[in-house]
């Protein structure tokens, strides 16, 4: 059963009392909603907020998104790129990425963002990167594996943020189905690494931000 997460008038709240988007998010948000499937998978400006000032905050050089939908948390985080900076992010679905492609072609971060079309799983160990910030946001039941794939290619002090890790508050059932018994183990190894520091926040569907020591 889905649980509430915060408050629906703390996060009206929140919502609210944030900075506005630029004019490009607010446009990739709307033709989320209006032209694709499954808009409420988009990060929204609340969370997109939280990401930009990840990035601002570190300045990172190389940036890992998994999972792009349509390009807005790519856009987020590109905001805080050092000035050599790159983001890969890496889409699955051949039919959203020109969607995403045509938001990565309208913004004045075009030629940092290197957008992948493919299986995460079977790009990420050909790229030769050593990560500053990774964001993982596509299918849930490779949580584990994405974390496996990159934790070694993680600079120290280098940030894991991971999406919806509370899944809906279902991670607190007895009975999990598959995607919510993945995020738990995936919320359980975290917890348990030594070699990093993690912490859930439960901003939207929760994130889980891990530094490596
Ligand atoms: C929740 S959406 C990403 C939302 C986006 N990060 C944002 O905040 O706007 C998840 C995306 O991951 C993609 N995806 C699922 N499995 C994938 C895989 N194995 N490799 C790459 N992308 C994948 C889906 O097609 C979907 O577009």
């Amino acid at each position: 059963m889905e649980q509430i997460i915060t408050n629906p008038a703390i996060e009206q709240y929140i919502d609210q009392q944030k900075s506005p988007a630029d004019a490009l998010l607010l446009s990739v948000e709307r033709a989320t909603h209006l032209k694709a499937m499954s808009p409420q998978m988009l990060s929204g400006q609340t969370q997109g907020n939280f990401l930009s000032i990840i990035a601002l905050m570190m300045r990172p050089r190389r940036v890992l998104e998994i999972g792009t939908y349509t390009g807005f948390s790519a856009l987020c985080m590109a905001e805080g790129l050092a000035s050599d900076g790159l983001i890969y992010t890496l889409e699955a679905n051949p039919e959203i990425a020109p969607m995403a492609q045509e938001h990565f072609s309208m913004s004045r971060y075009s030629d940092k963002i290197v957008f992948k079309i493919g299986d995460a799983r079977e790009i990420i160990p050909s790229l030769d990167e050593t990560w500053d910030l990774v964001f993982i946001d596509a299918d849930k039941t490779s949580y584990c594996d994405y974390y496996d794939m990159v934790i070694d290619r993680l600079r120290p002090g280098g940030i894991i943020l991971a999406d919806n890790v509370l899944w809906y508050g279902k991670v607190l059932e007895n009975k999990m189905d598959k995607k919510t018994k993945v995020l738990h183990e995936f919320n359980k190894k975290l917890a348990n690494d030594a070699r990093v520091k993690c912490v859930i926040l439960p901003l939207r569907d929760g994130i889980n931000m891990a530094i490596k020591l």
